[in-house]
């Protein structure tokens, strides 16, 4: 057995905590050789709460837990992580933007930037989820002196999970035969959820879906309100689906799960200028990704002018957000 990747989750006795754990624990995001240390963090009045999963944690006997931490001081709770799961945040309700949650949420991650910083292992990888995913990783990015910035990254992984769903149930193939789907952009109804280059049994989205209206209609605005409706339906938002999506972004990322030869998978990722992405930007991009801690952005994709002006439209709204927490970068 390997030495155990040291995880941290923050927000490990929320919901999406809840539906995630036992997913790392049994090998999904690292791959059923490589053990794992748990390391949560929780705020002081949801501790008693995580001794709860804890002793559920351990109850699972998973062969690959190699041990469980758990703290409220996130300088502990991140010393010497390898993947740090950025998931402690507040949900939004029903009438709220994810960007509601912006005032709230964002001073969470200086001070987890900070602790990073201080106590995480060279090797470090952030995935944030605590909305609004984009900017938040963008300020930890910016409090974690010292960690390189291409560590951090944010989940458009939901979007590109439930945008691969809309189109196979459209064309009547299983899930698996839709590729090539990037998100852009910023995790909020402006994503653009890219149909122009996505292929279904290697073949361009538009050949096999030739209703235009319906791909730049009801495809786009569900996959853009999918979250919305899933609160408005459950009462509170999206958790195991998050929890999923999340498995895939770190196993390809660094957990062993490489992006197949030909495919791409969709990453918030700091932006070098590409596709006119301003750099200082935490935005949605094709990558692809080793499964060993690297990842590079697609390069030469051709967008047409539908996409192209959503793009423009989903950068602006980045920029907006980045404006308003202009104090905490
Ligand atoms: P939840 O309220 O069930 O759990 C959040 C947990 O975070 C709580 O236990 C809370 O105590 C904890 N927390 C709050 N502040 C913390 C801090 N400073 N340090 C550590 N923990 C802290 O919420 P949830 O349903 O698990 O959702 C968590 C976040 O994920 C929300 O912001 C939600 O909007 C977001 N989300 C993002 C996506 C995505 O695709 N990016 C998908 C679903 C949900
Ligand atoms: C989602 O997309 O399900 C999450 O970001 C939760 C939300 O607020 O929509």
């Amino acid at each position: 057995m390997s030495t155990p990747v040291r995880v941290t989750v923050t927000g490990a006795a929320g919901q999406i905590g809840y539906a995630l754990l036992f997913r790392i624990a049994s090998g999904q995001m690292f791959g059923p050789d490589t053990p794992v240390r748990l390391q949560l963090l929780e705020i002081t009045p949801a501790l008693e709460a995580v001794e709860g999963v804890a002793m559920e944690l351990e109850d699972g006997a998973f062969p690959l837990l190699a041990g469980i931490d758990i703290s409220d001081d996130a300088e502990k709770a991140f010393d010497g992580a390898n993947v740090g799961c950025l998931v402690g945040a507040k949900p939004r309700g029903p009438g709220m933007e994810r960007a509601d949650l912006l005032k709230d949420n964002g001073k969470i991650f200086t001070g987890q930037g900070r602790a990073i910083a201080a106590s995480a292992a060279s090797d470090i990888k952030i995935a944030v989820v605590g909305n609004p995913a984009n900017t938040n990783a963008l300020i930890a990015a910016s409090n974690a002196d010292g960690v390189p910035t291409d560590r951090f990254t944010a989940m458009v992984r939901l979007d590109e999970n439930r945008a691969k769903s809309q189109l196979a149930k459209k064309a009547g193939e299983p899930v698996s035969a839709v590729t090539n789907l990037a998100v852009w952009g910023n995790h909020s109804p402006t994503m653009v959820p890219d149909f122009d280059n996505a292929q279904i049994t290697g073949r361009p989205v538009t050949e096999v879906i030739t209703d235009k209206d319906w791909l730049e209609g009801e495809f786009l605005t569900t996959v853009q309100q999918r979250g919305k409706a899933i609160i408005d339906a459950r009462g509170s938002s999206s958790a195991a689906s998050a929890a999923s999506a999340l498995v895939d972004h770190v196993a390809n990322w660094c957990g062993g799960r490489p992006t197949p030869d030909g495919d791409w998978v969709s990453m918030a990722v700091p932006s070098d200028g590409s596709y006119g992405v301003p750099e200082g930007l935490i935005s949605g991009f094709p990558v692809t990704t080793d499964g060993q801690g690297g990842y590079e952005i697609v390069q030469g994709l051709e967008l047409s002018e539908f996409t192209q002006n959503k793009l423009q439209g989903t950068i602006d709204e980045l920029q907006q957000e980045k404006s308003a927490v202009e104090d905490m970068l």
